[in-house]
């Protein structure tokens, strides 16, 4: 009995901590998507043209305002440069990105 407590007392934690995380990032490999990231050189590739170190063109106030329209930016990005990811990789480099610089929550 004290165990079901317990334990159901850890899963409404569990989901509690989750509740910043939008649904579609729920879940993502994250080590995953920031391996992906550096094998593709997305950060390389968007230095160029943007400053430090590439991080800049990552804009949380710009034209991407949503989770979902970060996963099509991300997908689109796939898609143009012919990367061949699967919609998980797509998934997994989205909630790094999410993480790290856009901070959606839904
Ligand atoms: C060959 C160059 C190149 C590579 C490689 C590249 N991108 Fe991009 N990326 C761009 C350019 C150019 C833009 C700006 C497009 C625009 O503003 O219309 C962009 C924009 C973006 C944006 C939108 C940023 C914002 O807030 O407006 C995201 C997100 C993004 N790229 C993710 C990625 C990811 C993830 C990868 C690696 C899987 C990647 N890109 C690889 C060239 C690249």
């Amino acid at each position: 009995m004290q165990r079901a407590i317990a334990l159901s007392a850890l899963i409404l934690l569990a989901g509690w901590a989750q509740a910043e995380i939008p649904a579609a990032f729920q879940g993502a490999d994250l080590k995953l998507g920031e391996r992906l990231m550096v094998e593709h050189k997305c950060n390389q590739c968007h230095a160029q043209k943007w400053g430090r170190d590439g991080l800049d063109i990552y804009r949380p106030k710009g034209r991407i305002n949503s989770s979902s329209a970060l996963m099509t930016m991300v997908e689109a990005c796939n898609t143009d440069l012919g990367l061949g990811l699967f919609p998980e990789d797509v998934a997994a480099i989205a909630a790094v990105l999410n993480r790290e610089h856009y901070h959606f929550s839904k």
